[in-house]
């Protein structure tokens, strides 16, 4: 496949789409891992005398009140800081060109969010061919390093790469790499699954039945399990959508082991104790925050033996103290296991590092979707393209 190295990159304009879908809490960056996995790839086009244009999304934008706490100017300002050099930030993802016409060999540029063109038309989403057009007359060479968005076929990554000359990044490299690795997985294979994305992650499943010998289930995605289950789970995040869905899979498999016990809480806070209670116990003015103890004895179970894990999305709230012991416990256990493990996705990466764990596992990726997309055989559309 073709890499950054292959490119002449001297006094070219270079678009390198990243993934800087960094969490931010209260105006601060919480874990800028993704930002810090970009560097080398940007490091490399500016040393070798590109003018280097960065494209990225910033969470989701379904209205105009989302744009206001989604600006990347605050990754152009961590970006300064991690390069020690200027970034110029644009706060605007058209009519650029005279700002970015400033730029020299070896400087580099920041547009706003790609998912800005999201509201209120879903343009970059549903890749709208005259905005990838117009993005691609920016550069002359494209450069997808955003390994985590390569599951999407948005404008800011497929449509672009469509237009003009493209590569992959040193990130994306790597990722590819270390995750080919385990397409052809040693059994028993478990997959652990969990965090907020559940109406992405739930359809998933059927596929991921056919390859692993286990699927245990947490954080959001358990919810829908447990109300498919017949229980009562409160003000927990569920999607009414795939209830069906999950009993159908229950019934077909008995691959999908989902918690027995768990924390349940009534808000999300860092002031709640919470409560420990078995799955017929929920009551309807609490939410489910975490695993209980018995959940994680029963996942420890069906892990003990494995040769392959992988591990995608956090089991409980993991960025409050109070509702991380599960996710702290399998990162705990899962470094000390005998097996090939990944830890797939922005959210339990960062979780991870946060929690000191970063050694012991055999790769941490990057990528949450695209990871899993990967794992479970498909071809990355945002690849593909630049395979063409
Ligand atoms: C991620 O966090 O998995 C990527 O940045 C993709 O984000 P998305 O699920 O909002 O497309």
């Amino acid at each position: 496949m073709k890499t950054i190295k292959d490119l002449e990159l001297y006094g070219k304009r270079v678009i390198i789409r990243c993934d800087f879908n960094v969490p931010i809490q209260n105006g601060v960056i919480t874990d800028d891992n993704r930002i810090k996995a970009s560097l080398v790839t940007i490091k490399h086009a500016l040393s070798k005398g590109g003018k280097v244009i960065l494209m990225s999304h910033l969470g989701r934008i379904k209205s105009e009140e989302d744009k206001k706490t989604k600006s990347l100017k605050i990754v152009a300002e961590r970006l300064e800081h991690l390069l020690r050099q200027d970034v110029l930030f644009i706060p605007e993802t058209r009519n650029v060109e005279k700002k970015l016409a400033k730029l020299k060999n070896g400087q580099i540029a920041l547009l706003e969010n790609t998912r800005f063109e999201d509201y209120p038309k879903q343009l970059e989403s549903k890749n709208n061919q005259e905005l990838a057009k117009y993005w691609a007359s920016l550069g002359d060479f494209f450069i997808n390093d955003a390994f985590a968005t390569s599951h999407r076929a948005h404008a800011s990554n497929v449509g672009i790469a469509t237009y003009l000359p493209s590569a992959i990044g040193f990130l994306v490299e790597k990722e590819l790499q270390q995750l080919k690795k385990v397409e052809d997985p040693a059994h028993p294979y478990v997959v652990i699954l969990g965090g907020a994305k559940v109406a992405d992650k739930i359809p998933l499943l059927e596929n991921l039945i056919n390859k692993a010998d286990y699927v245990l289930i947490g954080g959001g995605i358990a919810n829908t399990f447990i109300k498919a289950k017949g229980h009562e789970v409160g003000k927990s995040l569920i999607d009414e959508d795939s209830i069906e869905f999950c009993k159908k899979l229950m019934a077909k498999s008995d691959k999908i082991i989902i918690p027995i016990d768990v924390k349940i809480a009534p808000e999300i806070s860092k002031d709640v104790t919470g409560e420990i209670v078995n799955i017929d116990q929920i009551k309807p003015d609490m939410q489910c925050l975490d695993i209980g103890p018995l959940t994680l004895e029963l996942f420890k179970k069906h892990l003990a033996t494995a040769k392959t894990v992988v591990w995608n999305g956090t089991v409980g709230y993991a960025e409050l103290v109070n509702f991380s012991f599960g996710t702290r416990e399998l990162a705990s256990y899962l470094k000390r296991l005998d097996a090939i493990t990944i830890i797939g996705g922005g959210d339990t990466a960062a979780a991870v590092i946060k929690m000191g764990f970063t050694g012991g596992f055999s790769h941490i990726s990057t990528g949450g979707g695209a990871s899993i997309e990967m794992l479970e055989g498909k071809e990355l559309i945002g690849i593909k393209v630049i395979n063409r």
